[in-house]
């Protein structure tokens, strides 16, 4: 049986200004009427064999988290409040630790869209006998364009049906570098979604991150609880070194596997994945809100707040909250988040 372990941290800076540090992404609904961490609670549920999911998150987000976990029926089997963001090594780490040595955790950001939940739900059956094994089973998506937000996972031999060895992991590569790797046909993105076995996991982090692996335990053993709620101790959790899986333990791990899977799966990371997510007029154009768009083509414009109006614009998108307005050439998208770098650097 498996566990769900769902990561829900990170602030998705790239959509600002709809993603704040009190509403980040996972919680918006941005795609109709679910949010993104509603769906990923969905796509691996009890009558598909799925145990209660682990939810990891801030205390910021709980009353949010409960709230919208209720709201589709889903009671989780802990929510685990991290004191800080030590990013997803530690995050993982705290659900393996709770968890016994043999439970496999399917590991799941809180921030995807995944259109072939029946070709996701094949693909972890594929990876299960190698990860009872102890192999560290990633899923790999096969790359339509050069895209340098995602991580990508170079292939080496089949070792099963349908799962490959990783020859390597090349996080995020500059463009030119992108591009060439789309040439060989060898790699995959990584799609940040991993099916581990407990111990096995904190076996590979005890011997490339100690220093996690220790202070999560350490955390963890001085834990308090409320209902589903645990709360590591503070300070120990923030005695880790900060790390993501892919670094701490991805690339340096020796039985590391990868499941190629079409399932229709997208970070929505930035604007230009969430407008290819939405449905689109005739122009290209997904349209939210209080707009009026006239001539314009492959926008997207959305308010929560004052009317807006564009004219004669092409491959833009303009974001109007109650407080702020973003206008980004869609090609720049992912260079959002030094808006938040700008914002923290003036205070
Ligand atoms: N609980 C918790 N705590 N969750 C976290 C933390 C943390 O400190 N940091 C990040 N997360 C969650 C995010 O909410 C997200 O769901 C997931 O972990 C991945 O973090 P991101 O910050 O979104 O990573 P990324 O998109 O830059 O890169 C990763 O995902 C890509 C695919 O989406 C890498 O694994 C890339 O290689 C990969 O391509
Ligand atoms: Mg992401």
């Amino acid at each position: 049986q498996t566990t769900p372990v769902i990561l829900s941290g990170g602030a998705g800076t790239r959509l600002w200004p709809l993603s704040r540090n009190a509403t980040p992404k996972q919680l918006l609904r941005l795609l109709g009427s679910e949010t993104l961490i509603q769906s990923a609670a969905r796509r691996a549920p009890a009558e598909n064999g799925f145990k209660a999911p682990l939810i990891v998150a801030g205390e910021a987000h709980l009353a949010e988290i409960e709230a919208q976990l209720a709201e589709i029926g889903v009671a989780p089997h802990a929510i685990v409040l991290e004191p800080a963001g030590r990013n997803t090594a530690p995050a993982v780490a705290l659900a393996a630790v709770m968890l016994p040595e043999d439970e496999l955790m399917l590991v799941m950001p809180s921030d995807h869209i995944i259109n072939d939940v029946e070709a996701f739900r094949a693909a972890i059956a594929c990876a299960e006998p190698l990860a009872k094994e102890g192999w560290l089973v990633t899923f790999g998506i096969t790359p339509d364009r050069p895209e340098t937000g995602y991580g990508y996972i170079e292939t080496a031999e089949s070792i099963a049906d349908g799962v490959h060895r990783v020859a390597r992991f090349v996080e995020k590569p500059p463009l030119e570098t992108a591009k060439a790797y789309l040439e060989t046909g060898r790699f995959c993105w990584n799609a940040g979604i991993f099916l581990l076995r407990a111990g096995s996991f904190l076996a590979e982090l005890r011997r490339h991150a100690p220093g996690i692996e220790a202070a999560v335990r350490q955390s963890v053993a001085g834990a308090t609880t409320e209902g589903a709620v645990l709360r590591p101790d503070r300070e120990s959790f923030l005695a880790s070194p900060s790390d993501s899986i892919d670094y701490a333990v991805m690339e340096k791990a020796e039985r590391v596997a990868v499941v190629p899977v079409e399932m229709g799966w997208s970070d929505i990371g930035a604007f230009n994945t969430l407008l290819e997510q939405l449905p689109r007029d005739e122009g290209g154009n997904a349209v939210g809100g209080d707009v009026i768009a006239l001539d314009t083509d492959d926008c997207l414009i959305r308010s929560e707040g004052p009317l807006v109006a564009a004219i004669g614009v092409s491959n833009i998108t303009i974001i109007a909250t109650g407080d702020a307005v973003l206008v980004v050439a869609n090609d720049r998208a992912q260079d959002v988040k030094r808006i938040i770098d700008t914002l923290k650097a003036n205070g």
